[in-house]
């Protein structure tokens, strides 16, 4: 008796501990059903016949991937056909689930979840599959071959599952979904899903940007000036690689009328389609926005960004307006690549280290370099004080991503003196009838 009594409490603790987990997890998905029985219509936007928004914003995060800052935050956003088959199109990071499942039951309505719709696996937006599968056991998840690998790597979901192949379509009832493959367009899984019934888009990461959504959710509720170098700069950081599967993505898409565009990021595209589809088009072939130049230079003591003011300056004599500088250590590299997505001229500056590139710079050909950046109109100066190697390292560069370099660059041996002065402006003026070409 006295030796059994310690096992049997040992025993009832466990199970109570499965137990109570498992009533914790109840509790949990109970929360919000049984607070919010009643529909909260004002909140619920119905952005089109049957579709409903269900993103969340994120303001807390401060480098979307670890890396790249978002001062102004960045939405996760996910949508929701409620048909005679109700859909989920995608889900949302998982540290913003919360907010995410309360919306979704909220638009549900008491319904059932049949299909997730996952365009595209990242965990900014698989982040809650797993969730939503707790909370619609039932639910049919959509994707190709290569979603289902990456379900079953992630969350080892082998079940309940619907492929589909470039241009299968699925019905929902009223509403017709038409599937498009779209690998790369960051991810190899990455698909887009257009109803023909709304004639509206899911585009996964295509047309998304940074910023947040604040309380409008469609182009037309929102004051778009926030977005203009955000969407930019997300593509520049996130999507500039994959130049080439952009373009095969728009190309697909070109004959399919498109009157609203449903990205994971950022405002829902309607009046602004045809600029947003303009901008994607143009930075996937790498063209420049507009006519200016980049200085991006690395200096510790002041040399270096003394040569680069007076090419600027040249630069403006000769008369170019949009002249931007960034010093790499101070510029985070995701505005520096979204400058110069945005001009067609670039020059980049350093000082010899340890027998190198500075090591902000190196950082910066490196991003250039890994995607593949196209058609600049580039050149490149620098200092030293006991034997130049950032010249050479630059020529290396220059070769390798197939630019020609514009006027004749220079190293400066220690302080700038008259003859690299004059070089700086010679350079200045080269670059500036360069890119007004
Ligand atoms: C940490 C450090 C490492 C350096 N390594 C080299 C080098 O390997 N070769 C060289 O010629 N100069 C080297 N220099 C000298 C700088 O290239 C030179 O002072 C340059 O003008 C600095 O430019 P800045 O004033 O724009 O920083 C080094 C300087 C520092 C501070
Ligand atoms: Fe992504
Ligand atoms: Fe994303």
């Amino acid at each position: 008796m006295v030796a059994q009594s310690p096992f049997i409490a040992i025993f009832i603790t466990k199970q109570n501990f499965v137990l109570a987990k498992q009533i914790k997890f109840q509790y949990f998905c109970q929360l919000f059903r049984t607070k919010k029985k009643k529909r909260n219509i004002m909140l619920i936007k119905e952005l089109k016949k049957d579709l409903y928004y269900v993103g969340v914003n994120d303001r807390k995060t401060h480098l979307f991937e670890n890396m790249w800052p978002i001062p102004q935050g960045v939405s996760y956003n996910s949508y929701v056909i409620v048909d005679e088959k109700t859909a989920l199109f995608d889900t949302v990071e998982i540290a913003s689930s919360g907010m995410f499942i309360k919306k979704v039951l909220n638009v549900l309505d008491g319904r059932k979840l049949d299909y997730l719709i996952v365009n595209h696996m990242e965990p900014d937006h698989g982040g809650s599959i797993e969730i939503i599968r707790r909370y619609f056991p039932d639910v049919t998840i959509v994707g190709n071959k290569k979603t289902f690998g990456m379900l079953e790597g992630y969350f080892g979901i082998t079940d309940n599952l619907y492929e589909v192949k470039e241009g299968d379509t699925l019905s929902l009832g009223e509403h017709m979904l038409n599937f498009f493959m779209a690998p790369m367009v960051h991810w190899p899984e990455v698909m887009v899903t257009y109803d023909s019934t709304n004639k509206v888009l899911f585009s996964a990461d295509a047309f998304g940007t940074f910023g947040t959504i604040d309380g409008g959710i469609l182009d037309t509720e929102l004051d778009l000036i926030k977005y203009e170098g955000e969407m930019r700069r997300y593509y520049a950081s996130i999507v500039g690689k994959y130049g080439n599967p952009v373009q095969k993505a728009l190309q697909k898409l070109s004959p399919v009328d498109i009157s609203m565009i449903c990205s994971l990021h950022g405002p829902v595209w309607t009046k602004d389609i045809e600029r947003v589809v303009g901008l994607y088009d143009k930075w996937s072939r790498y063209e420049h926005e507009e006519e200016g130049v980049v200085i991006a230079y690395g200096s510790m003591y002041g040399n270096t960004e003394e040569m680069a003011e007076r090419v600027a300056r040249a630069l403006s004599i000769y008369g170019v307006k949009k002249i931007v500088l960034h010093d790499v250590s101070k510029s985070d590299a995701s505005y520096i690549l979204s400058d110069i997505f945005r001009y067609n001229g670039l020059i980049v500056a350093s000082p010899t280290y340890c027998n190198e590139l500075y090591p902000g710079v190196k950082s910066l050909l490196d991003k250039l370099q890994t995607r593949a950046v196209k058609n600049k109109v580039f050149s490149f100066f620098g200092s030293f004080s006991w034997a130049d190697a950032s010249s050479k390292n630059f020529v290396k560069f220059a070769e390798d991503m197939k630019w020609e370099v514009v006027g004749e660059p220079f190293a400066e041996k220690m302080t700038l003196g008259d003859e690299k002065t004059q070089m700086a402006e010679e350079l200045g003026k080269a670059m500036a009838e360069a890119v007004k070409k």
